[in-house]
């Protein structure tokens, strides 16, 4: 808030708007049940009941709620508690206390379905939970393949669990189809049953605080504004990198390939925070409307384009942080001949009047050297080399965007080097979360949790930008799935991916930055 004194500069400064006070009141949401379909699955025991637990127990912002695991296992309540409780203590043995544990288990229920014919059993058990509001306002998660999905969806509204007598939500995880064309159908399948604002089309990338802040760092600094353009950034460079294999999910894996699991979703949406116009306001339909406009401008890719600016790959074996770890063609429920692949770079550009021939280059993978979310924008070099005579080339401004697992915005600058000599020398001005605000980041799920319960859909994917994404990447999909890949193995697990992705930004005269 302004200064309130009565000198010059403070009422220069009040004449500016005050940046937001962060609000110090508590909030609380009302009361809900949260049915999670899929509730014994991969997705249940890493993110999501550890960040329901999280919530409860250390922001306090629910107290009268249900949350029903349903999922094929024959288990009682009793016997769920245990299994989330063994997986909290895997995922989250920092946080879980028995006291609270205790607590939190009382208000979590299970419900064995073959997802069905069960619904009937499902209607009656919710009838018996908690009190009125609760069962009213109902979350569906479905933490499901797309194929059960459809079938829960039917039986829900078979049992008018969709509308009218329920304030009902559904969050549908990604991959939101598998193409554009059986985008467009499951929709509609949806459509049939729910209206398009009870649908949470859930990407977790945009629930990430140092995502968000992309938008926050470019619309709240004015001294960025004017260089955010092809006049003075010479190219983008866009970082999603896992070390990580495919754990368990080698079945859905050789379905889904690297651009379905992140190219179409996490790093559209990356792409599209960084590139697209500043929104007239910040409601969901108007944020999402400018980013839809990124992805429709996004440079189609023929095939000619595909074969010069694509690279694809597939980890063989390898070492990560010094334990071997095998091929993917030889994890649990890949085929040993697969043309599935794990990684994939390209040089994209957005043809519109700011990004005019900038480069976006990207890339993305599992088991590479390191695990490390960036976005690095690089801007052009000074118009005269006035230091020339002691640097060659000046290494250029950078900002840095570290979203994972450094949480930090940096910015590269030229300095002097202290002494006799006249030499440019590189710093970093740097800004940690972790530091700055003395606070652990959370789970991206907790923020997008708490906006579909609240029916914020700001952060949600809306249906015309789903279809958007899958156009953008569909005719690399399906060039890559007609023409098998004949160098498949092509990287060891524990590099930085193959030689060819090196060569696509090397032609340009460019490197891709050492993370
Ligand atoms: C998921 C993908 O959407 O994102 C996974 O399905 C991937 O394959 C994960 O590992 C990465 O998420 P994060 O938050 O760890 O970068």
């Amino acid at each position: 808030m302004p200064n309130k004194s009565s000198d010059d500069s403070s009422m220069i400064e009040s004449s500016f708007l005050p940046a937001c006070e962060v609000p110090t009141e508590d909030f609380k949401l009302g009361p809900f049940t949260m049915l999670i379909f899929g509730g014994t699955g991969d997705l249940s025991r890493r993110k999501l009941l550890p960040t329901l637990y999280h919530l409860f127990r250390e922001e306090e912002i629910f107290t009268d709620f249900s949350i029903i695991g349903l999922g094929r296992r024959e288990l009682s309540d009793e016997e769920y508690r245990s299994y989330i409780r063994q997986a909290l203590d895997k995922f989250i043995p920092e946080s879980i206390d028995d006291k609270s544990f205790e607590e939190f288990s009382r208000h979590l229920f299970y419900l064995p379905t073959r997802f069905e014919d069960e619904h009937e059993r499902l209607c009656e058990r919710i009838s018996k939970i908690g009190d009125r509001e609760e069962k009213n306002n109902l979350l569906y998660y479905l933490a499901v393949a797309p194929a059960v999905a459809k079938n829960i969806i039917e039986k829900l509204d078979q049992y008018n669990m969709c509308k009218g007598k329920y304030n009902a939500k559904i969050i549908i995880e990604k991959p939101f189809g598998s193409d554009r064309a059986s985008a467009i159908q499951l929709n509609q399948f949806i459509q049939k049953h729910f209206d398009e604002d009870q649908i949470y089309r859930i990407d977790h990338y945009l629930g990430k605080d140092t995502v968000q802040n992309i938008i926050f760092f470019r619309f709240g600094n004015s001294i960025f504004e004017p260089l955010w353009n092809r006049r003075y950034i010479d190219h983008i460079q866009l970082t999603v990198a896992e070390s990580m294999g495919i754990e368990h999910r080698g079945a859905f894996y050789e379905q889904a390939g690297v651009v379905r699991d992140i190219v179409q979703n996490h790093i559209m949406q990356l792409m599209a925070l960084v590139a697209m116009e500043p929104p007239v306001g910040f409601e969901a339909d108007l944020m999402r409307d400018e980013k839809i406009k990124v992805f429709k401008t996004i440079r189609p890719l023929d095939e000619e384009y595909i074969y010069q600016f694509t690279v694809r790959g597939q980890y063989g074996p390898g070492k990560i942080d010094g334990e071997p770890v095998p091929a993917y063609r030889e994890e649990e429920n890949v085929s040993h001949v697969s043309n599935t692949p794990t990684f994939f770079a390209a040089k994209l550009y957005i043809d519109n009047w700011r990004w005019a021939g900038v480069p976006f280059y990207i890339r993305t993978g599992k088991r590479l050297k390191k695990r490390s979310t960036e976005i690095f924008i690089q801007f052009k070099q000074p118009p005269l080399r006035l230091l020339g005579r002691t640097c060659d080339v000046l290494t250029p401004n950078a900002l840095i965007f570290s979203i994972q697992p450094e949480e930090e915005i940096s910015l590269q600058l030229s300095v002097k080097y202290p002494g006799m000599h006249n030499h440019p020398h590189v710093v970093n001005m740097n800004f940690n979360y972790e530091e700055t605000f003395n606070f652990k980041m959370h789970s991206a799920y907790e923020r997008l949790i708490i906006d579909a319960i609240k029916g914020d859909l700001t952060l949600f994917a809306r249906q015309d930008g789903v279809e958007a994404m899958w156009s953008v990447v569909d005719p690399i999909v399906s060039r890559w799935e007609s023409i098998p890949a004949k160098d498949f193995p092509n990287y060891a697990a524990g590099s930085w991916g193959p030689e060819a992705a090196a060569e696509l930004i090397e032609r340009d005269g460019r490197r891709w930055r050492e993370l």
